[in-house]
């Protein structure tokens, strides 16, 4: 099933290097320049680091209005621009997850493509970053194509959601909360070494990432459309009410790209720089 996730299986097969390097942008913050390969203006990007626990950053697309599903998937809100842009985003994380919401939805796919990975590779690096997904209560498909890829994989899963043997090559972690709490995956992470955590949605692990105020960074998408549907946002309102409700947590914006009508925003929140 396609989604703005697993639609760069599609992208991966059709896509040249040339192509992908064919995208051009403008950058209007900082240091703005006109018509420059994207390749170019996310030349050194990197996440921040964050003391004591992994980065976390989220990646998501969304219409102007706000909205991150267009008829129940994310295909349709970003362009192919944004799709290579994801990839290059992947490319610089150690971990790359979802949550189970998503996985049933859509099913994901969470590779960074051939170049990527082979620039990955020669700064010795795994060609992938580790995919993550995050289950709770309900189960999980083990047939699902995730399971099927040679990149490293963790699954986590809540204390009593039905699952059966890890299938081959599979990390499986199991909580001892119903849901995995996010400090707790967080901890679990930077015991296999992972430094930096990119979480592409859906809005409901979102959401509680940012209950916990363990969002460090916000790359944002804005597609040119307007919807005006309910379908869920970026960040899904938190069960039991938000702890920002009447406290914003206040970033600070980093980057912008312009894509044609496209905006690709990048946003800091709490550290340095
Ligand atoms: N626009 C975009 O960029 C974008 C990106 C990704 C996804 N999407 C769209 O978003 C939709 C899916 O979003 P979603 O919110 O339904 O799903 P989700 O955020 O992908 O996953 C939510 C699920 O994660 C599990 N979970 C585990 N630990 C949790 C915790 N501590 N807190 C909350 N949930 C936890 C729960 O599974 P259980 O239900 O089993 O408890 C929960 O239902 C799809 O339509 C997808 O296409 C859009």
């Amino acid at each position: 099933m396609p989604d703005r996730l697993n639609e760069v299986v599609g992208y991966d097969r059709r896509m040249t290097a040339e192509t992908d390097a064919a995208h051009r942008v403008d950058r209007l913050w900082p240091d703005p320049a006109v018509d420059i390969p994207l390749d170019e203006a996310m030349a050194g990007y990197e996440p921040g680091v964050v003391r004591g626990r992994p980065l976390v950053a989220i990646n998501m697309v969304t219409s102007i209005d706000g909205r991150a599903q267009l008829d129940g998937t994310a295909e349709g809100l970003g362009s192919r621009a944004d799709r290579h842009l994801m990839r290059i985003y992947r490319a610089a994380f150690d971990a790359v997850g979802s949550g189970a919401g998503t996985l049933r939805a859509t099913g994901v796919w969470l590779r960074v493509g051939d170049t990527l990975a082979a620039q990955r590779a020669a700064r010795g690096q795994p060609p992938n970053p580790t995919g993550v997904v995050v289950a709770g209560t309900e189960a999980i498909d083990p047939a699902s194509p995730w399971f099927d890829g040679n990149e490293p994989r963790l699954l986590v899963i809540g204390r009593d959601t039905p699952f059966g043997d890890a299938p081959p090559g599979t990390d499986l972690l199991r909580a001892p909360t119903e849901r995995p709490e996010p400090r707790w995956i967080l901890e679990r992470l930077a015991e296999r070494g992972i430094t930096s955590f990119l979480l592409e949605g859906g809005p409901g692990i979102n959401a509680a990432f940012l209950a916990d105020d363990l969002i460090d960074e916000v790359y944002w998408t804005v597609g040119a459309h307007l919807l005006g549907t309910d379908a869920l946002p970026m960040i899904a309102p938190i069960p039991g009410g938000s702890p920002f409700a009447s406290r914003p947590r206040g970033g600070r914006l980093v980057s912008v790209l312009r894509h044609d009508s496209e905006l690709f925003l990048r946003y800091r929140f709490g550290g340095e720089g």
